[in-house]
């Protein structure tokens, strides 16, 4: 007699019990499968509707999705950028009561895309630059918590965008370990020797399929994960020594970091002997110093870029247009109010799938920016808006999570945008990596 199926959830939605987990994964009908892009990968991994909500099914062996779902449980307690987690459902038999493989069910992370649906034709080196970049900060945060990865590479990685730059979340946690006493250096250079070796795979595998634009060397790019990394990794954690009159150091140290997105828990001050020398040590908490702030200001939760465009947009509306001075939270009501809102909800219906709205009101900042130069004068924002939506959004494709008819017979429009957004290059999928 076997088993019969079990679903461990921290909240279990009951319509998780209508997928047919009686057939193994590949033989699920088209019914039950939404057509998302994919990263590469080891087990098979597809994409399934519960409840109106996209979700990530992988087929694995019971022991390592019940151990994947307990870190990514830990991940998220420690406020690592992880996809979230969601059940795992072990148990399963077919109609002849054979066994079928346990399952790792993780939500869809929105707006997010694994590297290779990121650009249309070929990679071009500033993006593969701000993907490595992504991925560095994501291991710093990592590592800062105490996470061995043990298989780094862009395929274990789901991007968005952030404000032209990209935000990176670890999707595969299978080989982890949490080691919250912190890591030693031996770790930490075993997952960056790792993270280099599988980007420069990755990215070889690209320039084979020719989608790697002419004369970029893939072990250069590959490299860049060293550099991004180490001087992230210094720059918060590296001890600092000055004279006991330098005491303005420490301010200029906290907003250092903060530059970087950081926040400190503690700061550990020792004062030499002799009185004369002073030694600092932070211990960064996490990333997402913009970020807290905003949502604190606002209720607006975005990446960590976006949050510093917006923040920066609202200082600059307090100074030119807001009559309320210095009260933080009434400007920022009215910044939302006057600029934020109008902007979302300008935005027709049938394009909000295409971008998430911080980053769409990030590129309508740009894109006040391009016409302002162009007419030599501040361009008005609801011109701005309506050209923005017509030469722009309009052209791109969705970005949310994309339902209903298969993506495959998706019309994939052709852009040239008259504006150059930096981001430009990426307005389609390559439908090769689709399900
Ligand atoms: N929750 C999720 N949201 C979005 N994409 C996901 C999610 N889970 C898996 N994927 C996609 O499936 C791919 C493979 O998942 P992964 O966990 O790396 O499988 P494997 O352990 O077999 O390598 C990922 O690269 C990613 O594109
Ligand atoms: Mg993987």
């Amino acid at each position: 007699m076997p088993d019969a199926l079990s679903i461990t959830a921290s909240s279990v939605d009951p319509a998780l019990l209508s997928l047919p987990w009686s057939l193994p994964l590949g033989e699920w009908p088209s019914s039950d499968i939404v057509s998302l892009p994919k990263g590469l990968s080891r087990h098979l991994v597809r994409f399934s509707s519960v409840s109106g909500r996209v979700v990530a099914v992988k087929e694995t062996t019971e022991q390592m999705a019940r151990r994947e779902y307990d870190m990514l449980g830990n991940l998220a307690r420690l406020d690592a950028p992880c996809v979230d987690r969601f059940a795992v459902i072990a148990g399963r038999t077919d109609a002849a009561g054979e066994p079928l493989p346990a399952a790792l069910v993780t939500a869809h992370l929105k707006f997010s895309l694994p590297y290779r649906a990121l650009f249309t034709q070929v990679l071009r080196p500033e993006t593969a630059t701000r993907l490595v970049d992504a991925l560095a900060a994501l291991l710093v945060r990592l590592h800062n918590v105490g996470f061995f990865w043990g298989d780094v590479s862009l395929s274990n990685t789901l991007f968005r965008r952030d404000a032209g730059a990209f935000a990176a979340y670890l999707v595969d946690a299978e080989t982890g370990e949490l080691h919250e006493a912190g890591l030693t250096r031996g770790q930490r250079e075993h997952d960056l020797d790792v993270a280099r070796t599988n980007i420069a795979g990755e990215i070889m595998d690209l320039e084979a399929g020719g989608r790697l634009e002419g004369g970029v060397d893939a072990v250069a790019i590959a490299d860049g994960i060293m550099e991004s990394y180490r001087s992230l990794w210094a720059a918060l954690t590296d001890a600092e020594t000055f004279g006991a009159s330098e005491s303005w150091r420490i301010t200029e140290r906290v907003r250092r970091l903060n530059d970087l997105g950081f926040d400190i828990g503690e700061m550990s001050i020792e004062q030499a002997p002799d009185g004369n020398r002073v030694s600092i040590q932070p211990k960064v908490v996490d990333a997402g110093h913009h970020q807290r702030r905003l949502i604190r200001l606002t209720g607006l939760d975005v990446e960590e870029n976006q949050a510093r465009r917006l923040l920066n947009d609202m200082d600059e509306f307090r100074v030119r247009i807001s009559r309320l001075g210095d009260d933080e939270d009434m400007v920022a009501h009215e910044w939302l109010t006057r600029v934020f809102e109008p902007v979302v909800k300008a935005i027709p219906w049938d394009l909000r799938a295409k971008l998430e709205p911080a980053e769409v009101f990030h590129q309508v900042l740009e894109h006040r920016w391009y016409m302002s130069q162009a007419l030599e004068k501040s361009a008005p924002l609801a011109e701005v808006i309506s050209s923005y939506i017509d030469t722009v959004l309009r052209h791109r494709r969705d970005e949310a999570t994309v339902m209903g008819p298969p993506t495959e017979t998706m019309a994939i429009p052709v852009i040239t945008s008259p504006i150059p957004l930096d981001d430009d290059e990426d307005a389609g999928v390559d439908w090769r990596d689709l399900v």
